[in-house]
């Protein structure tokens, strides 16, 4: 894991988004280290066919990591095995995090923050099966909910199971994605563990990204909506990491420009089936893309519902002439 080595930074892993596709444009625009969207343990045991297209690792992506959920130490290890013959991700995440209810009502993700030696054991299974073929890492939440922040406990017991890096999402289960995430917490974990943190939540500017960088506390910073938004912002928090300047926002030509060439990926990739289906599984990609532009607030109806590549770029076209005029 030489990306450890320095400050780095992390696409988050996002159900429905982080797909290989996107994966690509982030590396491409300076992200270091990309995920997949999480796969269910019993996903790649009981019905890989289907399940194995979500961990497909493209050329020029790595390093890249898949991460895997579910409840059951065993299970997990096996699952984790699966895919490192499949696909040789450069690292195999657990999630201890995921809020949604089909995944905390069957015990996995952050209902893990619940029984801190199930997390544990599920680590050092996967540790164990994995040993020197794959590094092993953790996503977190910092606690179940207010009154149960376990992050300090849990960092120094995933320590001794041998995972290589953890990353803590700041908030809790039942924050879900509401009020801000506990930076001085993150912080705070990172003084406890030799391990490297990377911190996650709220990134949403390059300044974010330098402040964290020089307060030296976490090994990295792993964004997510606001990459889903404006995937420059790896490549910009970059230049200002390195030379101190900030350059400018993409122009609305370069959003949309990255919006087509997407969603024309997507579709020749068929990963998302034939083009009516890509599309309807693109319109919140679309959106977010869009957001921002000047006049994207009166075509957000008709983006929403857009069925075709055509009509896309007849909509684009409109955007783009509204965005000049304004
Ligand atoms: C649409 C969406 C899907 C997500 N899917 C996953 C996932 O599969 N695994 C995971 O660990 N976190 C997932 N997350 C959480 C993000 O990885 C990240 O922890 C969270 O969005 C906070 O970071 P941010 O403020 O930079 O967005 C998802 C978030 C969003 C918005």
């Amino acid at each position: 894991m030489y990306w450890l080595q320095s400050f780095s930074l992390y696409l988050a892993p996002m159900a429905g988004v982080s797909d290989a596709i996107f994966r690509r444009i982030c590396r491409e625009l300076g992200a270091d280290v990309t995920q997949s969207e999480f796969v269910s343990a019993e996903g790649v045991l009981q019905a890989w066919e289907r399940t194995k297209r979500y961990v497909q690792i493209g050329e020029g992506e790595r390093p890249v990591g898949v991460q895997l959920f579910g409840a059951n130490a065993e299970r997990m290890a096996r699952a984790a095995r699966v895919i490192v013959e499949a696909v040789r991700p450069d690292f195999v995440e657990i999630n201890a995090g995921c809020p949604v209810p089909k995944v905390v009502g069957r015990n996995g993700g952050a209902s893990l923050l619940r029984d801190v030696e199930l997390l544990t054991s599920i680590a050092g299974a996967v540790v164990q099966e994995l040993r020197d073929d794959c590094p092993v890492t953790v996503k977190m939440r910092t606690g179940w909910d207010a009154r149960s922040i376990c992050a300090p406990e849990v960092c120094r017991r995933l320590e001794e199971t041998g995972v290589r890096a953890i990353t803590i999402h700041g908030r809790t289960r039942a924050q879900q994605y509401g009020g801000a995430a506990d930076w001085d917490m993150i912080r705070h974990c990172a003084s406890l563990v030799r391990i490297p943190i990377i911190g996650n939540g709220d990134i949403t500017t390059p300044q974010d990204v330098l402040r964290e960088r020089d307060l030296g506390a976490v090994a990295g910073v792993m964004i997510g909506r606001a990459a889903m938004h404006n995937p420059w912002i790896f490549q910009r928090a970059k230049a200002l990491l390195t030379t101190g300047q900030l350059p400018p926002e993409p122009t609305a030509q370069e959003r949309i420009d990255l919006l087509l060439w997407h969603v024309r990926c997507a579709i020749g990739s068929a990963i998302y089936g034939d083009e009516a289906c890509t599309m309807r599984a693109m319109r919140a990609r679309i959106l977010a893309y869009a957001k921002g532009i000047p006049g994207s607030k009166r075509l957000r109806p008709a983006l929403a519902r857009v069925g075709s590549y055509a009509e896309l770029g007849e909509l684009a076209a409109i955007l783009l002439a509204s965005a000049d005029a304004g």
